[in-house]
């Protein structure tokens, strides 16, 4: 049970090293981290890049640049990372397709801004990779255990106004944004703390925290002292660009052919291990299942 905030602070630092090596943040990487807030996991991805990679961290605000600044200095990778303001919506505005080895987020989706872009922002994300670039989007679970759990979650939601879209829904778009291998993988975090740590903030909370601090002591006191508060467990969305970029937009519908060195531009073909190569409807890309089976026959 951790018992004061540093000390959290410093669990929680190498609980998001574990995570960036879970995704495969190698050295040398090229990395985008899309809503970097306060920098605490843009520090852990450039700590693993090392000095031969980069990382770009964007944000649609500036308010949180001081502490990112501050947590790279602290763990003095500040060199290895650029800051650019933007809306993840928007990525193509500003970001050169096909640049990034990988593209990630820790805990964007929960406070987006508008909701409702959370596919435009997937499909940014898949746009910004390199084939065979890699996509992780790191966000709480919100399956519970118990009744402190549940009410952290709903605190989040009716407090912080957070937004937990179902998995399913973040694993849709990830295919939408013609993204293979999409599969999520949960993580426990096993970290308790008490519920004075809890009721400080784990960082950078406190302005909220103290300003519900009434109502979060009505709500969870008496399910925490029941049961503990555990950091929740994690939810891992993993996808990678396919090695043949193919744009499923209508107009673009030969391109694969062309590529395939087919004759009938237009029409798709979609290929089965059973049946072989058939007709494919235009105006409708082929899944990321299809895309995995065209790249190992081409
Ligand atoms: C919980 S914080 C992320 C924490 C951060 N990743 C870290 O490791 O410390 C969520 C961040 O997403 C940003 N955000 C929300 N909507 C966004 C959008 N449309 N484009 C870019 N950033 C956005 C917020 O400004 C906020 O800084």
């Amino acid at each position: 049970m951790i018992r004061n905030r540093v000390a959290l602070q410093q669990k929680l630092h190498f609980m998001k090293m574990n995570l960036a090596n879970l995704i495969g943040m190698r050295e040398g990487m090229q990395v985008l981290d899309v809503g970097c807030g306060e920098g605490t996991f843009t520090t852990c991805v450039a700590k693993l890049v090392g000095e031969t990679g980069k990382v770009v961290a964007i944000d649609i605000t500036e308010e949180y640049l001081k502490e990112m600044n501050g947590n790279l200095e602290r763990y003095n990778v500040k060199h290895l990372v650029k800051f650019a303001k933007a809306d993840a919506a928007e990525l193509s505005a500003i970001l050169i397709p096909q640049s990034f080895d990988a593209a990630v987020s820790y805990r964007l989706v929960e406070e987006l801004t508008q909701p409702e872009k959370l596919s435009k922002i997937i499909a940014e994300m898949a746009k910004s990779l390199r084939k065979n670039g890699k996509a992780a989007l790191i966000e709480l679970s919100t399956k519970t255990r118990n009744v402190a759990e549940e009410n952290l979650i709903r605190l989040h939601r009716d407090i912080g106004g957070d937004y937990f879209p179902a998995p399913e829904e973040i694993l849709m778009y990830m295919k939408d944004a013609g993204l293979t291998k999409v599969h999520v993988k949960t993580v426990e975090t096993e970290i308790w703390y008490s519920s004075t740590v809890f009721l400080k903030g784990a960082g950078g909370q406190d302005e909220i925290w103290t300003e519900f601090k009434e109502k979060i002591i009505e709500d969870l006191w008496p399910s925490v002292k029941q049961y503990g508060m555990k950091y929740p467990s994690i939810n891992i969305f993993l996808g990678q660009k396919p090695q043949i970029e193919v744009d499923t937009s209508a107009k673009n519908m030969g391109n694969l052919n062309q590529y395939l060195n087919l004759s009938k531009p237009g029409i798709f073909l979609q290929f089965s291990k059973v049946t072989g190569f058939r007709e494919f409807l235009p105006g409708r890309g082929p899944s990321a299942h299809v895309l995995e089976e065209l790249e190992r026959c081409v």
